[in-house]
Order: structure tokens, then sequence, then C-alpha cells
């Protein structure tokens, strides 16, 4: 059964209002055709279909990798992945979403830390070594992520470059949703990355110089003084901040007030 959206009230805040004479595109989702405006995302083309999104997205910006989607085109055998929020929905376009998938997170806090990192990676994640390099985590990544290199850096060893190749990720589970050797990618990257920072950069003095004034309690006062104040005190305090400019220099900039720092 085919239905018409045209007629339809916007469905939610961020609302899409179609130009006087747009024209009008043919998407299915979920096996049912809807009538679009073009120049939709395929977020947009879903709540002007009358899809409601109550919970799990988003970000609507490419960050929160809530909206992974799959969809093919007619005429065309090549599945198709994207983020609904920045992929532009094409006419003849068949789409289902990917709100989320099951992707195996082993225990990061219980590893035993005298291990090397990469010695870390392996018994967490051991089947990162069944990759048999097909590529299609790489082909399937809407960020552009050569995602069977970062697998193939851990596999090595090489635990700064697998952190540094998969830094872009946003969790989307594309990848883990098309890996024929059951790897989770993006959370052996993740746990990659947080052994990188906590275990194999420099300690920034800076930072634990910041972490021991909070926890010694130096910015008490100051938060129990904006929990007292009002709503209205609280915007004006906010409008009339002292802003860093937004071209400054490292160095270059220091706020007139430096009670806080
Ligand atoms: S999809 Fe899986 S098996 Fe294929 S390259 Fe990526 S990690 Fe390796
Ligand atoms: S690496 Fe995987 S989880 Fe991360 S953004 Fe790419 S497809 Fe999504
Ligand atoms: S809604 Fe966050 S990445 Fe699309």
């Amino acid at each position: 059964m085919e239905t018409s959206s045209q007629d339809k009230p916007m469905m939610t805040g961020d609302r899409t209002i179609p130009p006087e004479g747009a024209r009008y595109i043919t998407i299915h989702i979920m096996g049912q055709a809807y009538e679009i405006p073009e120049t939709l995302t395929i977020l947009k083309a879903l709540e002007f279909a009358g899809f409601q999104y109550k919970r799990g997205c988003g970000c609507r910006g490419g960050i929160c990798g809530a909206c992974g989607t799959f969809y093919r085109k007619e005429g065309d055998h090549t599945l198709h992945t994207g983020l609904a929020c920045q992929t532009v929905a094409e006419d003849g376009m068949i789409l289902a979403q990917l709100p989320f998938f099951p992707a195996n997170r082993a225990d990061h806090a219980g590893v035993d830390k005298d291990l090397s990192p990469d010695e870390q990676i392996n018994t967490l994640y051991p089947e990162i070594f069944r990759c048999v390099g097909c590529g299609t985590c790489t082909r399937t990544c809407p960020m552009d992520i050569d995602v069977m290199g970062y697998i193939a850096h851990f596999k090595r060893g090489d635990v700064a470059r697998g952190a540094e190749t998969s830094f872009d990720c946003i969790m989307c589970g594309l990848c883990v949703s098309r890996c024929p050797a059951n790897i989770s990618q993006m959370n052996v990257a993740m746990v990659g990355r947080r052994i990188f920072a906590g275990q194999m950069t420099p300690r920034s003095e800076a930072t634990k110089s910041r972490a021991d004034q909070v926890r010694e309690g130096r910015y008490e006062p100051a938060l129990a003084e904006l929990a007292q104040m009002s709503k209205e005190e609280l915007k004006a305090l906010y409008v009339g901040r002292e802003r860093e400019p937004d071209l400054s220099k490292p160095g270059e900039w220091m706020p007139a007030d430096t009670t806080n720092l």
C-alpha cells in the first residue's frame, strides 16, 4: 500500500517545511513506500513520513552514532550504509534503521594491568586474530575510518596507531553488524584508545593539578553560590560572561578575572 505524506502535519520540533513546488520522491521505509520532498536527509524524511524519534537519537550532526542506516537503491545490488542525519534521501531508496546492534564488550576494567598494552587488548579481544582482511568494515564505515587498518594495528601490537586511526569512531555499530569474523571493532578501538591515553601517554601535570584542586574543594564555594542563584541571575551571568576570542593563539589571552584559574 502506498502512503502519501504530503498533507501530514510535521511531527517534531525540527520542522521540515517543503518549499512551494517542491519535487516529491518515493522512498521505502521498512518496506512501506512514502512520498517525501527531495533534498531531505533520511532522518528528516523519516520524520516527514510520520515517524517520531522518542529515544536514542541523537545529535543530528553526525557525532552521536545513533542513526546508522542500511539502504539499497532500486536497480543497485549494493547494500549501502550511512548516517540518517547526514545522508540525503534519494528517489527509490529502500532503507532500514540500525538503532542498536549487539556488540561484544569485554570487561575492560578487569584486565590485568601488568600486561603490556597490546597483551591487554589481545586478552580482552582475542577474536581480532580471526580477521580475514575482507575490508567490509572499512567500506561500511560512515566516518571513512580505515577500520580494517586499525584492527590490523592492534593485531600487530601497535596500540598507538590503532588508537590514532580509530579516533573518529562514533560507535554507530555498522561495522560490527557486517563483520564475518564477529569482531566488535568499535569496542576493540575504544579500549585501545583508553589504554593508549591512560597507560602510554605522559601524565599532564596541569590536568593533575587541576584535578587535585577540584578534589580538595577549591570550587565548592563558587558552585554553592551558583546553586543559590535564580534562573534569571544565572542567565544574566551566562550572557555577561567574559569570552575567549575565537581566534586567539594559545597563551595569548587571559581573562581579566583569574579568581577561578
Ligand atoms: S569486517 Fe571483520 S573480518 Fe573483515 S576486515 Fe573488518 S574486522 Fe576483518
Ligand atoms: S568504526 Fe565502526 S562503529 Fe566506528 S564509526 Fe566506523 S562503522 Fe561506526
Ligand atoms: S543523529 Fe547523531 S550521528 Fe546522526
